[in-house]
């Protein structure tokens, strides 16, 4: 069976939505999820969204504070981009209907400020931004008529001529699994837009939902795409610590509006590591919270800001709050345990300004992709504005062309004669643990390289027997995962053994210092049948 339509975005978080909210009044969208429309990394994120919308703010300051963040390694072009169209997707996020918080007397929207920014710059929906955009875009999404859905639809790969045998690589369509029917149907199209997020399910502990398995990194990775500075894993520094809390994020606004670290004694830290203190850049909070957590043998820090007036924290963490009193403690009166875990994956699948990547038709966007505005570090709330932006730019990319006519190239259905049922899922839960626990132990906030060979080493073990397993039976959602993960792991631990230097979130005990006297490289690794 097959589907035809003009675009195919893979992903409904806020990348993949307004994408199609975007391109869907000049051509018929079919909008893929592979779980719940809803479930994904924006619908958690808490803090906000950065633009420049305080008259006392400026665009060259939001550029400043971004290259600071990045350590060296952002892309100026790519910053100068996404900030200058800051303002006018938030100004689109509001018409579409998404209710940021107001200032005290209503006069403008409230700005919050989070680490490494010199400004208030943060528009936001109380501590629960991402539900905002997600509930608001979804809504606008299920009631456009030239938009249809697919929910509980995995894309396993991509579609491209080569693989058929042409000459040109275009990107064609997709094979997708239908998880309800366990059947593989091809969904072609002109263009094809990967917005399936980031990889943090790599790690053991993390802030991601179960989605974020770098489905889109591997995916065009396999199709020909270069993919870069995937080294650099976010870690965010604070994130609840409670057996059961799943590694709730506390968001970083709550040490933006005053909230202090402190250790166990009570006595706060970070101005013994960086003079912004509590709102240095993440990588630094992080790396400093887990030399400390080493150092004392304790496993956590805490986190304190219940010196600001009890209507205050209500007004501005109502989730925060909630959830918090879930497990028994109350940020109002007494501070909470806080640990890092993986938080964001800056590197990803290389894109030109109009998120266009090395296989014509295939574009990436947002947490998937890799366009050069987070170099070494991403800062704060810039990430949700990056998804708006490329959006933007690839549906005015994809609008500005004449439309490809590869509706005649013959596509073969997904052939399952050679495959089985598994008998033997323990293969793909064994593997899952086992991978993102030496990821975290081997991969994680601190490197050497000895851990990254120990990781390497496992690693290619885990490639031979997925493949194998891959090859022989029938593909479910939980094997397509897995796959993928150890795809992107093994390209992680790639990247870092690359990378002979520290800097930003890539440190290494064995060059622990920044390599200032050659100029700054990103770590491009190019696939063995590379498109371009
Ligand atoms: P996602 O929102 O993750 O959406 C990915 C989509 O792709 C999902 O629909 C998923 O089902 C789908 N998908 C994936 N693989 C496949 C596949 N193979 N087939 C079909 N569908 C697939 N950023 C900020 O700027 N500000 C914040 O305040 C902020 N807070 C955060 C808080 C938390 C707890 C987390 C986890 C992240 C936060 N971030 C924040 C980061 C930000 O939320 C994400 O980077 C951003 O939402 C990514 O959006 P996206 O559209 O690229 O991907
Ligand atoms: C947070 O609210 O701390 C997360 C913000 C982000 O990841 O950009």
């Amino acid at each position: 069976m097959q589907e035809t339509t003009d675009v195919l975005v893979i992903g409904g978080g806020a990348a993949g939505l307004s994408l199609a909210l975007r391109v869907a009044d000049n051509l018929k969208v079919a909008l893929i999820s592979k779980g719940p429309l809803r479930e994904g990394n924006t619908r958690y994120a808490q803090g906000g969204i950065a633009a420049v919308l305080d008259k006392e703010d400026s665009i060259e300051d939001h550029i400043q504070d971004t290259l600071t963040a990045g350590a060296g390694l952002c892309d100026s072009n790519a910053v100068r981009f996404t900030v200058k169209h800051g303002k006018e997707n938030i100004d689109w996020l509001i018409r579409q209907g998404v209710p940021f918080d107001r200032s005290d007397d209503g006069s403008s929207y409230h700005l919050t400020r989070e680490g490494g920014h010199s400004h208030r710059r943060i528009v936001h929906a109380a501590d629960a931004t991402g539900q905002a955009v997600q509930t608001t875009l979804e809504a606008r999404v299920r009631n456009h008529p030239n938009i249809t859905v697919y929910e509980d639809h995995i894309a396993v790969d991509l579609i491209t001529g080569r693989k058929l045998g042409h000459t040109s690589n275009r990107c064609l369509g997709a094979y997708i699994l239908d998880r309800t029917s366990t059947r593989v149907k091809v969904f072609r199209s002109r263009y094809v837009v990967l917005a399936t997020g980031g990889a943090s399910k790599v790690y053991l502990y993390t802030t991601n939902p179960d989605t974020a398995t770098g489905d889109g990194i591997a995916m065009a990775w396999r199709a020909g795409c270069r993919v870069a500075n995937l080294e650099f894993n976010q870690f965010h520094p604070t994130c609840l610590y409670h057996p059961k809390a799943k590694s709730f994020l506390i968001t970083e606004a709550i040490r933006g509006e005053g909230g202090r670290l402190l250790l166990p004694d009570g006595r706060r830290f970070m101005q013994d590591f960086d003079a912004r203190e509590e709102l240095a850049p993440r990588d630094i909070v992080a790396r400093a919270i887990d030399h400390e957590m080493k150092r004392l043998g304790t496993d956590y820090v805490l986190l304190d800001i219940s010196h600001r007036p009890k209507d205050f924290i209500l007004k501005h963490f109502p989730t925060i709050y909630q959830r918090c009193k879930e497990f028994g403690y109350d940020i109002t009166q007494e501070p909470i345990p806080v640990v890092p875990a993986a938080h964001y994956t800056c590197g990803g699948v290389v894109t030109d300004l109009h998120g266009a990547t090395d296989v014509s038709g295939l574009y990436a966007i947002g947490e998937v992709a890799f366009t050069g505005l987070h170099g070494a570090n991403r800062m704060a709330s810039n990430s949700l504005l990056e998804c708006l932006v490329f959006a933007e730019a690839a549906c005015k990319d994809i609008l500005q062309q004449s439309s490809p006519d590869t509706f005649e190239i013959n596509i073969p259905e997904w052939d399952e004669s050679r495959v089985t049922d598994s008998d033997e899922e323990v293969v793909v839960t064994h593997n899952w643990h086992e991978l993102r626990r030496f990821m975290w132990d081997y991969v994680g906030i601190v490197r050497t390289n000895k851990r990254l060979q120990r990781a390497k080493r496992r690693v290619d073990l885990l490639l031979g027997e997925i493949e194998e397993y891959y090859g022989n039976f029938r593909v479910t959602n939980d094997l397509l995962e897995l796959r993928n993960l150890t795809v992107v792991a093994d390209l992680i631990i790639q990247s870092a053994m690359q990378r002979k230097e520290s800097r930003g979130l890539h440190f290494t005990l064995d060059y622990p210092t920044t390599d200032n006297l050659n100029p700054s490289h990103n770590t491009v690794l190019v696939p063995p049948n590379f498109a371009g």
